[in-house]
């Protein structure tokens, strides 16, 4: 029998063009086994009333905006996203702690709690990309500083590579929650992730959360694989 979790792990990234699609897909699963992740092309194109849909039949969603702008503009977005009622969402660590306060601001007053997380420097940056807009350390320490900085500001936890995770675990304790994507079955395809890790590998590094995308949504049987990875890490 597979093990159900009151909290799942996975977080299924539902990176579709259309609600369609993503419905679709989104008939052969059980919120019981998974979560899942709407990002910036579905959200644009399909809306809130898609990710209300969602919330209805009982999945988590993971919001996955990344907000960054003024301190105002943020916590209302993040007050306006946290009513669809959303499981998580998230903002831009580098907008600085007054973003991230007013965003946690927004969220309080949105009588939700969805859990509110940032993302520290988006792994498409090398360290010459982050030199050019300038950032003068390495990347391994501008990702650790925005992190201190996400937690100092009151947020959650942040997204960051199962890579990243030891560190960050070590350094802010057992509760701060790390979602990580990058993840793939031993028997899995690479995509175009360069750097991967297996699900029982991400956990036991310290992820909280694993987002997984293709390896579950271009399978020919996403409910089995889902059960099988769930299987492996429960
Ligand atoms: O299909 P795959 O498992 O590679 O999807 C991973 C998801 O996580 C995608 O939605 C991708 O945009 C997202 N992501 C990532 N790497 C990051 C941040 C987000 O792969 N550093």
């Amino acid at each position: 029998m597979i093990k159900t979790s009151h909290d799942p792990k996975i977080v299924i990234a539902l990176d579709y063009a259309n609600a369609h699609d993503a419905l679709n897909f989104v008939e052969q699963l059980d919120p019981t086994l998974c979560r899942l992740k709407v990002g910036k092309e579905l959200f644009t194109a399909a809306g809130p009333q898609l990710v209300e849909a969602l919330v209805a039949k009982g999945f988590g969603i993971f919001l996955d905006l990344k907000f960054h702008d003024i301190p105002t503009t943020v916590a209302k977005a993040c007050e306006a996203a946290s009513r669809l009622g959303v499981w998580m969402l998230n903002v831009h660590a580098s907008g600085g702690s007054a973003m991230m306060e007013a965003a946690l601001e927004g969220v309080e007053r949105s009588g939700r709690k969805p859990t509110l997380i940032a993302v520290t420097v988006l792994t498409s940056m090398d360290q010459q990309m982050m030199n050019a807009i300038g950032v003068a350390g390495s990347v391994a320490d501008q990702v650790l500083n925005l992190a201190i900085l996400t937690q100092k500001s009151g947020l959650d936890g942040v997204v960051c590579s199962a890579q990243e995770a030891p560190t960050l675990r070590k350094v802010l304790g057992d509760k701060f929650c790390l979602v990580t994507p990058g993840i793939r079955p031993a028997d899995a395809a690479l995509d175009d992730q360069s750097r991967v890790v297996t699900p029982s590998q991400a956990l036991a590094l310290g992820s909280s959360y694993l987002v997984i995308g293709r390896p579950i949504t271009q399978s020919k049987n996403p409910l089995e694989t889902l059960k099988n990875i769930n299987k492996e890490i429960l």
